[in-house]
């Protein structure tokens, strides 16, 4: 990998490595949930092998697309970031290098003991204790290098990203450790130290902080760096951009308990969560605007600058996200959305529209920098751009409509006060939205592929062949 001025002042090339391994996991953890969804629509599929159940298979597909892509998607650019902000190189190199290969290292014994049916049971925490405390310590690694590079900065101030990242590190240390202590009584095998509905409170304080902090705050940060840069203008609030941080570390921190509504949870504990969920729809928002709002009077850039593109539109999924998931913490609401496909749908247009939209962004950003050249081909970026789009919205439309369905057809009784429905016949009407689901993951996911191949072309071409039309911001 090239060798340029700024790789002398700042460590670039682990940033290098982790751009391109996202790239390679949202095409692995996006095509495991094509076939996921496939299995759920016809579930002859899994041959009648363990490994290839939709019990196994599922948690490689959480842990793929949320640790695997999305890890390496905010390892890359808040090590990026740090160094630009800071105008300094990352402390340590060594510490960096332990990161990436560390991560990997994790994904790799995901890969292998999930499928094998090596889990705690736990959702978004299932790998077994030996990994947990080796997660702890890569974590620990990355959160302690970025802080020791803020702590060498020559600028006096630390730009708003940097705190964002920071929040999503320490409070993520703190979560994990937490949710994850556990008695082993064997190599792969540990039970919880928490019980009963101490351990639901436990697990979902940490499932939706898992949302909140890593894949809310930590892509936050991602915004707040790459919007502005790539626009080149400043945020359109810095004062809000302050509000919006201490809101979320602030307010997110209660909201686990809208998981657990109608469960042996205290009702006051669901009530509680419930009302600080829709508080949240105001800082929320509040970020959407600004981020949307700092190109006012550029607007036109988003006709030929196709980072600002995904940026737009992951911002506008952020929205609509941070939208219906107050709405649906409501009790009333919970009640019918709750355990249907509709969860699945709010999932998808944050996972896939945020998520992966900024994600996608910052890569394109990143790759375009790193490597100091246009990509291979402004057309297929375009194309990723349509075709993720379209199958996001073919793929949360299907799970709206699919999960009001069953939520509707579940509750419906008859004249003598019995059900309407067997449970049998609400998975016979879900099979037509779990084919439209299906295919809208395959666009997206050919949408993916169409980027790793463009990532490919990029970084192949010799150092002068820009091909793309965009003008490039400066590094
Ligand atoms: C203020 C913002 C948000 C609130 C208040 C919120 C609220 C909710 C609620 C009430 C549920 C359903 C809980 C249940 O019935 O079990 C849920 C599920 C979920 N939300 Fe959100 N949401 C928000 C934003 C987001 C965003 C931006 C993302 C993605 C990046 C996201 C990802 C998820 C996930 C992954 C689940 C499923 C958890 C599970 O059951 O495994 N949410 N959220
Ligand atoms: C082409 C893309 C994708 C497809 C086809 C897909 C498909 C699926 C399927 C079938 C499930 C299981 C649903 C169920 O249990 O009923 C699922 C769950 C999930 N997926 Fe995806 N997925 C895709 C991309 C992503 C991405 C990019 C992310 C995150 C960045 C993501 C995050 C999740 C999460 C958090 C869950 C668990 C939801 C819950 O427990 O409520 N997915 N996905």
């Amino acid at each position: 990998m090239p060798a340029s001025k700024n790789d002398q002042q700042y460590n670039f090339e682990v940033v290098r490595w982790f751009s391109v391994a996202a790239v390679i996991y949202l095409v692995v953890g996006t095509l495991v949930g094509v076939y996921i969804a496939a299995e759920l629509a016809w579930p002859v599929l899994n041959f009648n092998i363990a490994e290839l159940t939709f019990g196994r298979l599922r948690p490689l597909h959480t842990n793929a697309v949320i640790f695997a892509f999305g890890g390496c998607v905010l390892m890359a650019s808040a090590f990026y970031s740090v160094q630009r902000t800071c105008g300094v190189r990352l402390w340590s190199d060594k510490l960096a290098w332990f990161t990436f290969w560390g991560w990997n290292l994790i994904i790799v014994s995901a890969v292998i003991t999930l499928p094998l049916g090596l889990t705690q049971g736990k959702e978004y925490a299932e790998l077994e204790w030996p990994i947990d405390i080796f997660i702890a310590v890569v974590w620990l690694a990355y959160t302690g290098n970025f802080i020791m590079t803020l702590a060498n900065r020559k600028s006096s101030h630390i730009y708003v990203s940097n705190w964002f990242f920071l929040g999503m590190m320490v409070m993520v240390t703190y979560l994990h450790v937490v949710n994850s202590l556990a008695v082993p009584v064997s190599l792969f095998k540990s039970y919880s130290i928490f019980s009963s509905v101490q351990d639901a409170m436990i697990q979902w304080w940490w499932g939706h902080n898992a949302v909140g902090f890593y894949l809310t705050a930590g892509f936050l940060g991602i915004m707040y760096y790459f919007v502005p840069k790539q626009a080149q203008r400043p945020v359109y609030s810095y004062r809000l951009s302050v509000l919006h941080f201490w809101a979320l570390m602030f307010g997110y921190v209660w909201l686990g308990s809208h998981h657990l509504q109608y469960t042996a949870l205290p009702d006051w504990a669901g009530s509680l969560g419930a009302a600080i969920s829709f508080a949240m729809i105001i800082p929320s928002w509040g970020g959407a605007v600004n981020g949307m709002m700092t190109l006012s009077g550029a607007w036109d850039k988003l006709r030929d600058d196709y980072v600002l593109r995904f940026m737009i539109m992951a911002l506008a999924f952020y929205a609509m996200s941070t939208f219906e998931g107050p709405v649906m913490s409501l009790k009333t609401i919970n009640a019918l959305s709750h355990y249907t496909d509709w969860t699945i749908g709010h999932v998808h247009s944050g996972a896939l529209g945020w998520v992966g939209m900024v994600g996608a962004g910052a890569l394109y950003h990143l790759v375009t920098k790193l490597w100091g050249r246009e990509m291979h081909s402004t057309q297929l970026v375009n194309l990723h751009f349509w075709l993720a789009t379209i199958g996001i919205v073919i793929y949360i439309v299907a799970m709206w409509i699919s999960g009001i369905m069953q939520g509707l057809m579940w509750r419906d009784y008859d004249e003598f006060g019995t059900l309407s429905y067997t449970f049998a016949e609400s998975v016979a009407a879900m099979h037509p939205y779990y084919v439209l689901r299906m295919l809208g993951g395959l666009i997206y996911t050919s949408g993916a592929v169409v980027m790793l191949y463009n990532v490919i072309m990029t970084i192949r071409a010799p150092q002068a062949a820009g091909a793309g039309t965009r003008r490039t911001a400066k590094a």
